[in-house]
């Protein structure tokens, strides 16, 4: 969309100080370029002291026609997704903008003929494949909401997030493909549905031909529901602020939250970001290596690179399967010009030989992006050295589940770089660090709260179902300012860097896990009496999870009771928060309140020997020795 692109750095800065001084009409100009089938009354309302906030209110619209209608009047036999599967040899198949409409129009009238109507949640438990990007979008179509699971989540987490949406509707596949193993979908449904109430229909998509068992009455194969369906489907007429999905995400307490994006904001704003921050060109091969079941695949696998036309590479596989160069494969056969991934799967793939990339032409790169977590100096170095021949920029992308997309970027090779920090925000986003008190930080290079001052139109509406949770959570740690949970600092000349998280979340190879909710599956085990979760730095996940826990008499083997802990977590969550490390220990340090005390948890994860500051505060200070001596 290149009506939306800020061509230069100078013209960045234009737009970024109209985006503050003029805020509504720097929006309203970019929204125009938009598909609405009735124009906006107001352009913002918002309050940061009682949250609310709405975008564009009054307009009406349906996101799937800037996508489809809009590209298919463009160019419909343009490749909307390369899809690779994960060996070499597969079949790779394509999917022009055209057929993409088609098949998302079929589905659409699938899910209607299961009675599924503009409000209703759908959840999405599939792997990646292009069928999952046709369901989100078919429930888009007729203003179902969907909620993607990310297909790595256990059956409990899944029923947890059916059950908390009250989803009528699940699509799912019979199995995924990962590395050289095949991972059964369907039962893990049908072990979440046991609990699940709501549910009416599951919808199959035979993906790895497995002859899974249906049930009579609920469970229909995706290829049946779409026999005969027409190819055309009136696209709902959506309000700017009805819902277009949920996505859970985990926070320092409690649950995973269901952050609620809508249909206008969200569409503006993935959109102008996927432009400005990758640049892209309509002849331009995206490719971004992320889940769709996460926030990065939401808004720029699917919803923001659509918006723009784009071609991209959709990947089923595993960075390292069947060896370590098939990145750098995929981005030689798709001649892909912006690649968008991890700062794990970057260190992970340079713990290989140099081979692995030095065999392939990567001379068609243009950007290569990093997102999820902070990028460390040798990760950034090389991967601007050896992906990138030290000719294209890297853009440090640092966002959220919440913020819908990217709030912090260099924009393309037009801002200044520099390793390890993600830069400038994008124009619009009104960025402050705070102290402990609160009070705003002027000096460079101090570390700080990353808080916003000011609503973009992507930012998080509330948490579904309980907007207190929302107001709690983001609003209330700094009156008026939006908490980001994470710690920055900004150098002299106003680019930032991501410290990490300062609350109780862990960022486990850009997963992001509350050790709240690990604690949780753990106390569930049956020798578990109480547990303290903490992370510490991890060479390749960036950080890993450690695990101490205080055991009862009920069995003695530690590796025992170590392997059904483990088990206890690939239940409750999945196997994706498998700890590191587990410490049983006979006690854990509390205060006399009873509070643990995770500073000095961390720092023993850290490799900390001594050195815990004050811990006169203690109920039992000998605690801290005994865990020493059997770490
Ligand atoms: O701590 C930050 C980290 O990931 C957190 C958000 O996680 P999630 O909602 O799962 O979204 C991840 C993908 C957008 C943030 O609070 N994070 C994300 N991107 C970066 C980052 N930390 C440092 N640098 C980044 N580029």
């Amino acid at each position: 969309m290149k009506a939306i692109q800020i061509n230069s750095f100078e013209e960045y800065q234009e737009k970024y100080t109209k985006s503050i001084t003029q805020p509504e009409a720097f929006w309203g100009e970019i929204a125009f370029n938009f598909r609405w089938k009735k124009k906006w009354d107001t352009i913002l309302n918002w309050d940061f002291q009682d949250f609310q906030v709405d975008w564009f209110k009054g307009g009406k619209l349906n996101i799937t026609e800037t996508i489809l209608e809009e590209n298919i009047v463009k160019n419909p036999d343009k490749v909307a997704y390369y899809w690779e599967k994960k060996k070499k040899k597969d079949q790779h198949k394509s999917i022009t903008y055209l057929e993409l409409y088609y098949q998302v129009c079929e589905l659409a009238n699938g899910l209607k003929s299961l009675n599924v109507q503009k409000g209703d949640r759908v959840c999405i438990y599939m792997p990646m494949v292009i069928e999952s990007v046709v369901a989100m979008l078919a429930c888009a179509r007729i203003g179902a909401v969907h909620s993607v699971v990310f297909a790595g989540f256990s059956a409990n987490a899944l029923a947890d997030r059916i059950n908390d949406a009250a989803v009528k509707v699940v699509l799912t596949a019979d199995g995924l493909n990962r590395g050289d193993k095949k991972v059964d979908l369907k039962s893990m449904v049908d072990e979440a549905l046991v609990s699940c109430s709501t549910v009416e229909n599951v919808i199959v998509l035979d993906c790895i031909h497995s002859n899974p068992k249906m049930k009579n009455g609920r469970d229909i194969f995706y290829h049946d529901l779409i026999a005969g369906k027409e190819k055309k489907c009136d696209a709902a007429i959506m309000d700017a602020e009805d819902m277009l999905f949920i996505l859970y995400t985990s926070g320092s307490t409690g649950k995973p939250k269901g952050v609620v994006h809508t249909c206008g904001g969200y569409m503006v704003y993935t959109a102008y970001t996927f432009q400005n921050a990758f640049q892209y060109d309509s002849k331009d091969v995206f490719w971004c290596t992320a889940d769709i079941g996460w926030i990065t695949g939401h808004s720029y696998i699917v919803y923001g690179s659509l918006l723009c036309g784009a071609t991209s590479v959709l990947f089923e596989g595993i960075p390292t399967f069947p060896d370590a160069g098939r990145f750098w494969e995929i981005i030689e056969k798709y001649k892909v010009n912006q690649f968008y991934t991890a700062p794990t799967a970057i260190r992970s793939l340079m713990s290989f030989d140099l081979s692995f990339v030095e065999k392939h032409d990567l001379s068609s790169l243009k950007i290569i992006g990093s997102v999820g977590e902070p990028i460390n100096e040798e990760a950034w170095n090389w991967y601007y050295k050896h992906v990138g021949k030290n000719n294209c920029p890297i853009i440090d992308t640092w966002w959220q589940t919440e913020t819908g997309g990217i709030m912090l970027s260099g924009l393309g090779g037009l801002s200044p770089m520099k390793a390890t920090f993600a830069g400038y925000p994008i124009p619009g986003i009104q960025l402050e660090l705070l102290d402990t008190e609160g009070n705003k930080i002027q000096e460079a290079n101090a570390e700080g709260y990353l808080c916003v001052k000011f609503p973009w139109p992507s930012m998080i509406r509330t948490t579904y179902g309980d907007h207190e949770r929302c107001q709690q959570t983001y609003f209330s740690n700094y009156k008026g300012y939006y908490f980001t949970g994470d710690g920055a600092k900004r150098d002299e000349h106003g680019m930032y860097r991501i410290i990490g998280r300062v609350d109780d979340v862990i960022n486990v190879s850009g997963h992001r896990f509350g050790t709240a909710e690990i604690e949780d599956a753990i106390n569930k085990n049956e020798y578990a009496i109480e547990s303290a979760v903490v992370g510490f730095p991890h060479d390749i996940k960036g950080q890993g999870i450690y695990v101490f826990v205080v055991v009862n008499t009920k069995e003695t083997d530690e590796n025992l009771i170590k392997s059904s802990i483990i088990d206890s977590i690939a239940d409750h969550i999945g196997k994706i928060a498998k700890p590191d490390i587990i410490q049983v220990v006979k006690g854990l340090p509390k205060t006399r309140s009873g509070k643990i005390m995770r500073r000095i948890l961390r720092k023993i994860a850290e490799g900390e020997k001594d050195n815990f500051g004050d811990i006169s505060t203690l109920l039992d200070p000998n605690v801290v020795q005994c865990i020493l001596e059997t770490r």
